[in-house]
């Protein structure tokens, strides 16, 4: 209370001081609430940069809405951020080596069902994690893709640590909070012979020392499956047949302030030398003629669509397409 107090007087002065005309009032009101809706506290240098950041990003947000797209963006968790800035710190900044010229998963003729949603064919996907400012997104890529394949197979639904992922994988070209990709770290699982569990192995969003404790472990890996490099077609199988699937894609902007509908862009690449976040298809479907996938994110549950977003599917969106892959649990 005490606390909440200061923090109000403190805007109050603020707000004298830094009134600048081109923010109007209503602007002001709109980051107050948002700033008590996300627990957000600034210091006095801060607070006018983050304010300067929200209204901008409101604007592009409100111009976006206004125009004919196939998703609307909103204000969530980022809206003080900069682009740049959540790039930094969200993001896999460096090249990636991701591409499967000739993968290994082998399709069928199909046909394949018109939708198909793991997380209504049974306890199959682990709730909606928080990578936190930690480029770890790979790591809970591979942890979502392993978690269901393995409950696929044996019912049971394990919740397994990122942080193993983030604190070990390195020889297997990972980075860390720096980032790395799914393909490469079911490799690492698939050698190291095992991943703890989230319990065992608690995530922290920073880069640390590997204490894997080889009793500990709670899955294993028997195969690595890459699909071929923009065979989105080798995805809709795996995904309709077998299991959800990781991938790749490159975030812009547009992205970062997504909130509802099918996100498509014309801003971002599709080749494999600019995929900067991987995440998990969970299933796909089609709305008013525009295939898309479903995809699990980690945000956190307040992000996008209770933490999922929606992607257009069929274009290598964003390069989508580029570098997806799944393992074979050991069980
Ligand atoms: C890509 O692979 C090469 C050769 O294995 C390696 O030297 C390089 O560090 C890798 N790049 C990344 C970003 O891991
Ligand atoms: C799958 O991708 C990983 C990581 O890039 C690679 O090490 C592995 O050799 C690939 N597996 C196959 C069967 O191509
Ligand atoms: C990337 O997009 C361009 C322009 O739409 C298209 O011509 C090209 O075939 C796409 N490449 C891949 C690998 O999807």
């Amino acid at each position: 209370m005490k606390g909440y107090l200061l923090t109000a007087i403190f805007l109050e002065v603020l707000q004298c001081m830094y009134a600048a005309p081109s923010l109007t009032d209503k602007d002001e009101y709109h980051f107050k609430t948002w700033m008590s809706a996300h627990n957000k506290q600034y210091g006095l240098d801060e607070y006018y940069q983050r304010l300067q950041n929200f209204i901008e990003n409101k604007r592009r947000i409100d111009h976006h809405n206004a125009g004919n797209h196939k998703f609307t963006m909103g204000l969530n968790q980022f809206a003080d951020m900069t682009f740049a800035e959540f790039k930094k710190q969200y993001l896999i900044t460096e090249p990636q080596n991701c591409s499967a010229t000739k993968g290994n998963h082998v399709s069928s003729n199909g046909p394949y069902p018109d939708a198909i949603d793991w997380r209504e064919k049974g306890h199959y996907i682990t709730d909606v994690k928080n990578q936190g400012p930690c480029g770890s997104c790979w790591t809970f890529s591979t942890t979502g893709c392993l978690e269901s394949v393995t409950a696929i197979a044996t019912g049971k639904l394990p919740l397994l640590a990122e942080q193993q992922l983030v604190d070990c994988a390195g020889a297997f070209n990972n980075h860390g909070c720096e980032g790395g990709l799914p393909s490469q770290a079911f490799e690492y699982i698939k050698y190291n012979k095992g991943l703890m569990a989230e319990a065992d192995y608690p995530y922290t969003a920073q880069d640390g020392p590997c204490k894997y404790n080889p009793q500990l472990a709670a899955a294993f890996v028997k195969e690595v499956v890459n699909i071929t490099k923009y065979d989105e077609m080798g995805m809709v199988d795996a995904v309709a047949r077998l299991n959800p699937v990781s991938f790749a894609f490159e975030v812009t902007s547009d992205f970062m302030l997504y909130q509802k509908g099918v996100y498509s862009s014309n801003k971002c690449h599709n080749t494999t030398d600019k995929v900067n976040h991987a995440v998990l298809a969970v299933g796909y479907n089609e709305e008013n003629g525009t295939p898309y996938w479903i995809v699990k994110n980690s945000w956190g549950p307040t992000w996008g669509i209770d933490g999922y977003f929606y992607i257009e599917r069929e274009k290598n969106m964003c390069g989508l397409a580029a570098c997806s892959s799944y393992p074979l649990p050991l069980i």
